[in-house]
Protein backbone atom coordinates (compact mmCIF):
# COMPACT_ATOMS: atom_id res chain seq x y z
CA UNK A 1 0.00 0.00 0.00
CA UNK A 2 1.57 3.31 -1.08
CA UNK A 3 0.85 6.74 0.38
CA UNK A 4 0.32 9.03 -1.87
CA UNK A 5 -1.02 13.25 -2.65
CA UNK A 6 -4.14 14.28 -4.60
CA UNK A 7 -1.43 15.60 -7.22
CA UNK A 8 -0.51 12.33 -7.95
CA UNK A 9 -3.94 11.18 -8.78
CA UNK A 10 -4.29 11.32 -12.34
CA UNK A 11 -7.24 13.32 -14.26
CA UNK A 12 -10.04 10.50 -14.42
CA UNK A 13 -8.85 9.42 -10.60
CA UNK A 14 -9.67 13.25 -9.32
CA UNK A 15 -12.91 12.98 -11.60
CA UNK A 16 -13.91 9.49 -9.28
CA UNK A 17 -12.84 11.52 -6.39
CA UNK A 18 -15.08 14.61 -6.87
CA UNK A 19 -17.91 11.97 -7.49
CA UNK A 20 -17.47 9.57 -4.39
CA UNK A 21 -17.11 12.64 -2.24
CA UNK A 22 -20.42 14.12 -3.62
CA UNK A 23 -21.94 9.98 -3.14
CA UNK A 24 -20.86 9.81 0.30
CA UNK A 25 -23.02 13.04 0.93
CA UNK A 26 -25.45 11.42 0.13
CA UNK A 27 -24.75 7.77 2.02
CA UNK A 28 -27.69 7.56 4.66
CA UNK A 29 -26.12 6.68 7.59
CA UNK A 30 -28.73 7.68 10.69
CA UNK A 31 -27.39 4.33 12.58
CA UNK A 32 -23.30 4.74 12.44
CA UNK A 33 -23.27 8.08 11.57
CA UNK A 34 -20.37 6.97 9.20
CA UNK A 35 -20.94 7.68 5.75
CA UNK A 36 -19.02 5.95 2.99
CA UNK A 37 -18.58 7.02 -0.17
CA UNK A 38 -17.59 5.04 -3.72
CA UNK A 39 -16.66 5.71 -7.54
CA UNK A 40 -15.43 2.97 -10.42
CA UNK A 41 -13.96 3.15 -13.04
CA UNK A 42 -15.13 0.45 -15.59
CA UNK A 43 -13.45 -1.41 -18.45
CA UNK A 44 -15.38 0.94 -20.98
CA UNK A 45 -14.43 4.04 -19.25
CA UNK A 46 -17.17 4.80 -17.25
CA UNK A 47 -17.74 5.91 -13.71
CA UNK A 48 -20.47 4.36 -11.84
CA UNK A 49 -20.99 5.28 -7.97
CA UNK A 50 -22.72 4.27 -4.48
CA UNK A 51 -22.71 4.73 -1.16
CA UNK A 52 -23.56 3.38 1.87
CA UNK A 53 -27.65 2.99 2.50
CA UNK A 54 -28.08 1.51 6.70
CA UNK A 55 -31.48 0.31 7.94
CA UNK A 56 -33.46 -0.60 10.93
CA UNK A 57 -33.11 -3.77 10.22
CA UNK A 58 -28.96 -3.89 9.71
CA UNK A 59 -28.49 -6.44 7.80
CA UNK A 60 -30.04 -4.94 5.27
CA UNK A 61 -27.44 -2.80 4.77
CA UNK A 62 -25.40 -2.22 1.47
CA UNK A 63 -22.06 -0.62 1.38
CA UNK A 64 -20.84 1.79 -0.89
CA UNK A 65 -18.49 -0.36 -3.02
CA UNK A 66 -21.41 -2.92 -3.31
CA UNK A 67 -23.62 -0.74 -4.19
CA UNK A 68 -21.41 0.88 -7.12
CA UNK A 69 -20.96 -2.43 -8.37
CA UNK A 70 -24.47 -3.36 -8.57
CA UNK A 71 -24.61 0.08 -10.31
CA UNK A 72 -21.96 -1.15 -13.23
CA UNK A 73 -23.96 -4.58 -13.37
CA UNK A 74 -26.83 -2.80 -14.06
CA UNK A 75 -25.51 -0.75 -16.59
CA UNK A 76 -24.41 -3.79 -18.38
CA UNK A 77 -20.88 -3.75 -17.56
CA UNK A 78 -18.92 -6.26 -15.82
CA UNK A 79 -15.38 -5.27 -15.53
CA UNK A 80 -13.39 -2.49 -13.09
CA UNK A 81 -10.40 -1.29 -13.78
CA UNK A 82 -10.32 0.80 -10.27
CA UNK A 83 -11.56 1.17 -7.05
CA UNK A 84 -11.88 4.47 -4.89
CA UNK A 85 -13.49 5.02 -1.96
CA UNK A 86 -13.98 7.85 0.53
CA UNK A 87 -14.77 7.46 4.58
CA UNK A 88 -13.61 9.28 7.22
CA UNK A 89 -10.63 8.21 9.80
CA UNK A 90 -9.13 9.86 13.00
CA UNK A 91 -5.65 7.88 11.50
CA UNK A 92 -4.29 5.55 9.33
CA UNK A 93 -6.08 4.24 5.96
CA UNK A 94 -9.87 3.78 4.77
CA UNK A 95 -9.99 0.60 3.14
CA UNK A 96 -13.00 -1.35 1.89
CA UNK A 97 -14.09 -4.13 4.34
CA UNK A 98 -13.15 -7.86 3.57
CA UNK A 99 -16.97 -8.46 1.95
CA UNK A 100 -16.13 -5.58 -0.33
CA UNK A 101 -12.79 -6.90 -1.53
CA UNK A 102 -14.37 -10.31 -2.53
CA UNK A 103 -17.17 -8.69 -4.28
CA UNK A 104 -14.65 -6.39 -6.32
CA UNK A 105 -12.64 -9.39 -7.26
CA UNK A 106 -15.44 -10.93 -8.97
CA UNK A 107 -15.27 -8.51 -11.66
CA UNK A 108 -11.49 -7.22 -11.29
CA UNK A 109 -9.72 -6.28 -13.98
CA UNK A 110 -6.25 -7.75 -13.43
CA UNK A 111 -4.29 -5.73 -11.63
CA UNK A 112 -7.06 -3.65 -10.39
CA UNK A 113 -6.45 -0.47 -8.11
CA UNK A 114 -8.22 0.59 -4.97
CA UNK A 115 -7.51 3.91 -3.55
CA UNK A 116 -8.91 4.81 -0.18
CA UNK A 117 -9.33 8.32 0.58
CA UNK A 118 -9.52 9.31 4.33
CA UNK A 119 -11.13 12.00 5.60
CA UNK A 120 -10.99 14.22 8.71
CA UNK A 121 -13.36 15.77 10.83
CA UNK A 122 -14.14 18.10 8.68
CA UNK A 123 -14.60 15.99 5.53
CA UNK A 124 -10.72 17.42 4.38
CA UNK A 125 -8.48 15.02 2.89
CA UNK A 126 -6.17 13.41 5.40
CA UNK A 127 -4.55 10.66 3.23
CA UNK A 128 -4.73 9.10 0.61
CA UNK A 129 -3.41 5.39 -0.10
CA UNK A 130 -3.08 3.24 -3.47
CA UNK A 131 -2.95 -0.34 -3.78
CA UNK A 132 -4.32 -3.38 -5.38
CA UNK A 133 -7.12 -6.36 -4.90
CA UNK A 134 -3.94 -8.88 -4.73
CA UNK A 135 -2.43 -7.01 -1.69
CA UNK A 136 -5.58 -6.09 -0.17
CA UNK A 137 -6.87 -10.15 -0.57
CA UNK A 138 -4.34 -11.81 -0.73
CA UNK A 139 -4.99 -16.10 -1.42
CA UNK A 140 -8.71 -15.25 -2.27
CA UNK A 141 -11.38 -17.72 -3.06
CA UNK A 142 -11.75 -16.77 -6.64
CA UNK A 143 -14.86 -17.19 -9.40
CA UNK A 144 -12.20 -20.01 -11.32
CA UNK A 145 -12.56 -22.11 -8.21
CA UNK A 146 -16.15 -22.79 -8.48
CA UNK A 147 -15.88 -22.97 -12.52
CA UNK A 148 -13.33 -25.41 -11.93
CA UNK A 149 -15.52 -28.04 -9.98
CA UNK A 150 -18.54 -27.87 -12.42
CA UNK A 151 -16.43 -28.54 -15.53
CA UNK A 152 -14.83 -31.79 -13.80
CA UNK A 153 -16.46 -34.96 -15.33
CA UNK A 154 -18.65 -36.40 -13.11
CA UNK A 155 -17.45 -40.24 -12.28
CA UNK A 156 -19.93 -41.22 -9.37
N1 LIG B 1 -19.34 0.47 5.11
C1 LIG B 1 -19.23 0.61 3.75
O1 LIG B 1 -20.09 1.23 3.10
N2 LIG B 1 -18.18 0.01 3.12
C2 LIG B 1 -17.22 -0.71 3.77
O2 LIG B 1 -16.45 -1.42 3.13
C3 LIG B 1 -17.13 -0.62 5.23
C4 LIG B 1 -18.42 -0.30 5.90
C5 LIG B 1 -20.48 1.09 5.80
C6 LIG B 1 -21.49 0.11 6.32
C7 LIG B 1 -22.13 0.88 7.45
O3 LIG B 1 -23.19 1.65 6.92
C8 LIG B 1 -21.02 1.82 7.93
O4 LIG B 1 -20.04 1.82 6.91
C9 LIG B 1 -20.41 1.39 9.25
O5 LIG B 1 -19.97 0.09 9.20
ZN1 LIG C 1 -17.76 -3.31 2.68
Amino acid sequence: MKKVTISDLTDIEKKMLDKAMISRNNGYAPYSDFKVGASLLSEKGNIYIGCNVESVDFTLTTHAEINAIDAMITGGERKIEKILVTMKADSGYGMPCGLCRQKMLEFALKDMEIIGVTLDKKDKIRDIYRTTIEEILPYPFKPEHVKKIEKKPKNN
